[in-house]
């Protein structure tokens, strides 16, 4: 939510922090701004809409020529997206240029002691206060770090400041609570973003930024201390993917692009983990064996589509572990006083390693004393930073607002993460985790076959796009897939989407049905858990009967789906328990078909972000 950009160097800052905001637009795209430090003051433009309005503007009316300067790309929160209450935000004197990613809880206790102090505030946003206050602490201090460091003592909620001064050109200064921050190493230069994609064009070295700490650059280097002002260690490490994969790459959109990566970033993810013996290495999950042959429940939290992979580790875990495990949304966690102790393990799944309400759930649980195991995307990200262990999944950048593949390397961590407790448990289940190892290491294949045959479905998601409603149904882990099958299409195409358990449609859903309607089943393998295929079947013909117009996901081979099936969609035969691993690929191509049949931006649906840094 809301991308920030600062950069001190020997090229034009405007160019620098322009492209960098490129790369930020998926965390907000309400206005965009810039400011730069040339010839001992501040010149800036900011624009409402998308970051191209800005641009506009710049080749219009460039600003001049300065090595220093910060940009922002916006998710509004306080006040709506209008060139006034875009960033940067300016004192009165036009001094001091701060942008911010985050809410500062306490910013109208403290524009009402800065009005009573004769400040004209001119924008609705919690942000401009802080360009005040430092302007403030600065004619005091003489210092920009120093003043930032006291503004920060004073400011409540949670927020990521970049902030420049009129009198130190050539200083950049950021801090940090809660939202992510990370320095750009570079050659006589040195860089400031949310986000490594901001700055990977220039360098890959980086140093993650700690929590409560402030830096000050200077085109040759860092410090960084605590909002106290005592030094603080920092540790610079090496982005492991360079900008070409943050490149549409000749796709049309990052989430095509991002579809297509989906072997790669699970084959990725398996790297390196599977031994030839079909056992699990997982170093990195640094909780000690004897802790994890203790835990006796599991919880995995997680939000929106890392939910769903969460719904399915639920299956996972339960049947290969015989842990009690809970999957809840990390919004309602901590706020129901959930039973955690010292034997929970609790998974937390994100992508981005920023969302709010997942950190907040996990604090929650390590102040019950639960063990916390993160599964993430993104290197030194806040989520695993504080939890006990990371297990990362290796989807590479996602820049899309609307999650594919990250979704798919998750489900392969949560396997992974299951498969490990039963190991490390040492469970009456190892044959069957060496079959299910060798089963996961096939699904790159079988996705690609998947992805091979997408045309009827890109087919009939434009028959489909002037319908109101779709609806999604499935069973056993079909019943997440049916889930996240609705979220890509209402964030994608503003559709009236939903997912049911298909068991559940009797009891109230099946009222939805009329002639025509569109409803996507996704039926389990008719292997193995016969039974659940035979419901499936019987709920198909249900739905049929009411007039609905079926499409069925089914695997190869599945005859009995077809005399019920308006439309099929075949998937590889795969077990059950994987199956969400082939099912979702067709749902998020007839997503993002259906959304730009309609006209609709795929890469950044209207009111998303895809970092959500506040609760
Ligand atoms: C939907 C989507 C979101 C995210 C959710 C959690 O396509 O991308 O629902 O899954 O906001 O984000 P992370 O995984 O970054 O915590």
């Amino acid at each position: 939510m809301c991308g920030i950009v600062g950069y001190v160097g020997g090229q034009s800052a405007q160019d620098v922090v322009v492209a960098g905001l490129r790369r930020l637009e998926y965390r907000g795209y309400d206005s965009a701004g810039v400011a730069v430090l040339a010839d001992g003051s501040l010149a800036g433009a900011k624009k409402a809409g998308k970051l191209v309005n800005l641009e506009k503007e710049l080749k219009e009316r460039p600003l001049p020529a300065g090595n220093t300067g910060l940009g922002h790309t916006r998710w509004a929160t306080h006040g709506g997206p209008t060139d006034a209450n875009a960033h940067p935000h300016l004192d009165n004197a036009g001094r001091v240029a701060v942008v911010h990613n985050g809410i500062i809880e306490n910013f109208a206790l403290l524009r009402e002691e800065l009005t009573g102090r004769g400040h004209d505030l001119a924008s609705e946003t919690d942000t401009e206060v802080v360009a005040h206050l430092l302007a403030e602490a600065y004619s005091s201090a003489g210092d920009l770090a120093e003043a930032m460091r006291q503004v920060c003592r004073r400011l409540e909620g949670a927020f990521t400041l970049v902030a420049v001064h009129a009198d130190e050109p050539g200083t950049v200064v950021g801090a940090r609570r809660n939202s992510p921050l990370v320095v750009g190493v570079g050659d006589g230069e040195m860089f400031l973003a949310s986000d490594v994609a901001a700055f990977i064009a220039h360098t890959r070295s980086a140093i993650e930024l700690g929590q409560d700490q402030v830096v000050e650059l200077h085109r040759d280097g860092a410090r960084v201390t605590g909002f106290d002002g005592a030094g603080a260690e920092t540790r610079e490490y090496h982005v492991d993917w360079d900008a070409s994969a943050a490149e549409k790459g000749g796709y049309a959109s990052f989430m095509l692009k991002e579809i297509a990566d989906q072997p790669k970033a699970v084959a990725d993810t398996l790297l390196g983990r599977v031994g030839t013996s079909g056992a699990l290495h997982l170093d990195e999950v640094r909780i000690p064996p004897h802790v994890l042959r203790e835990v006796d429940k599991v919880v995995v939290v997680a939000c929106g589509t890392a939910f769903h992979a969460g719904m399915i580790a639920k299956y996972a875990i339960e049947h290969i572990t015989r842990l009690p495990c809970e999957t809840e949304l990390a919004s309602e966690f901590r706020y129901r006083d959930p039973i955690l102790d010292a034997r929970t393990l609790v998974v937390a799944i994100s992508q981005s390693g920023e969302t709010m309400d997942t950190l907040m759930a996990l604090r929650h649980a390590r102040e019950q004393g639960a063990r916390v195991l993160a599964v993430c995307n993104t290197n030194g990200s806040t989520i695993p930073r504080e939890s006990d262990a990371v297990l990362y999944t290796h989807a590479g950048p996602e820049v899309a607002v609307a999650s594919t593949k990250a979704f798919l390397t998750q489900l392969v961590a949560c396997y992974l993460v299951a498969l490990y407790l039963g190991q490390v448990r040492g469970t009456k289940w190892g044959d069957e985790i060496r079959a299910v190892v060798r089963q996961l290491s096939e699904i790159p294949r079988q996705v690609e076959e998947v992805l091979g045959t997408m045309e009827p479905v890109r087919e009939l998601a434009r028959t489909l796009a002037d319908r109101d409603t779709v609806l999604f149904v499935g069973r056993h882990v079909g019943y997440p897939v049916a889930l996240e099958g609705a979220l890509k299409l209402k964030e994608l195409a503003y559709m009236h989407a939903e997912g049911f358990a298909a068991g559940e449609l009797k009891h109230g859903p099946i009222a939805l049905i009329d002639e025509g309607l569109p409803v996507v089943v996704i039926a389990p393998s008719p292997r193995g858990r016969s039974v659940l295929h035979d419901k499936i079947v019987s709920n198909i013909q249900e739905i049929r009967a009411r007039g609905a117009r079926t499409v069925v996901i089914a695997e190869e081979g599945d005859e009995a789906v077809v005399p019920y099936a308006d439309h099929l969609v075949r998937i590889p035969a795969v077990p059950t328990l994987l199956q969400p691993l082939v099912a979702t690929v067709p749902l998020q191509v007839f997503a993002c078909e259906l959304a730009t049949a309609r006209g609709n931006e795929v890469d950044q649906p209207r009111n998303l972000a895809k970092s959500v840094t506040v609760e």
